[in-house]
């Protein structure tokens, strides 16, 4: 059996103040012995915050990205060792947004993954299809694809510390979401496609969050089929009352 996780990626929104003041109602609020795995992602300049506010709770911190390189010349980012050095345990690599508006590709995010993994960081790596590709029946391709080009040249051990989001991106923000049989079907996929790579004991242990307009009044349906293993939340993890109610479906 795999740990349910439910992470809150919560993207260019609260400021300082509005962060304490989300992190303390989780707090409240989350179930303190849940059997599932939270994480958060405030903006960068939160997150040192943040950690020491979650420092005994059982909420874990993540970065929304980082950096390729181990330092240098690269003026306004943010380096792995840098989150580490805060406490920041996972970052959140190859979002849609990040895909599309800062032209990451797969062989950067490839970059990426190695040194997050390099440093300790636990990666939660995004991937999935646009409405064209499902469209044109290619998503399989391209999802496939996707972990081909960034996390096929991996090592057994190494995926220890990787989770994999399943992102369509024409659920991303838009209220629309796949059908938790059309999730369960790409999970599945997914699943497959890591096992004949790098066979079974990596990919049954290996989580698969589902990411795309999860809600309070859909997260327990997705999350009941069985490859998927909770999920990446955006807008919903920004309102304290929506992300208990999600996490409390993936129990
Ligand atoms: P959403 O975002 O839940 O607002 O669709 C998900 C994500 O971008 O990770």
């Amino acid at each position: 059996m795999r740990d349910k996780i439910v992470a809150g990626n919560w993207k260019m929104h609260k400021n300082a103040e509005e962060t304490e003041d989300l992190l303390n109602e989780l707090i409240n609020k989350l179930p303190a012995d849940a059997a599932v795995h939270i994480i958060v992602a405030p903006a960068f300049v939160n997150l040192a915050s943040a950690v020491q506010h979650l420092e005994y709770t059982n909420i874990n911190v993540a970065a929304q990205n980082m950096h390729q390189a181990e330092s240098g010349a690269f003026t306004g980012e943010i380096s792995a060792a840098m989150l580490n050095g805060i406490g920041v345990t996972s970052v959140i690599l190859g979002h849609s947004e990040r895909r599309a508006y800062f032209n990451e590709t797969p062989e950067l995010l490839k970059n990426k993954v190695d040194t997050a993994l390099k440093n300790n960081l636990l990666v939660i790596f995004c991937f999935g299809e646009e409405l064209k590709d499902r469209q044109a029946n290619s998503h399989f391709e391209l999802v496939e694809k996707q972990l081909s080009e960034s996390l096929f040249h991996l090592q057994e051990k190494d995926w220890a510390n990787v989770i994999l989001a399943y992102e369509p991106v024409w659920a991303i923000g838009t209220g629309e979401t796949a059908s938790p049989e059309q999730a369960q079907e790409m999970h599945a996929f997914i699943r497959k496609t890591v096992e004949e790579k790098f066979g079974p004991s990596v990919s049954q242990h290996v989580a698969i969050l589902y990411g795309g307009s999860v809600k309070p009044d859909n997260a327990k349906e997705i999350f009941s089929k069985p490859d998927v293993d909770g999920g990446l939340i955006g807008g919903a993890a920004l309102k304290a009352d929506d992300f208990v109610a999600i996490v409390e479906a993936a129990v």
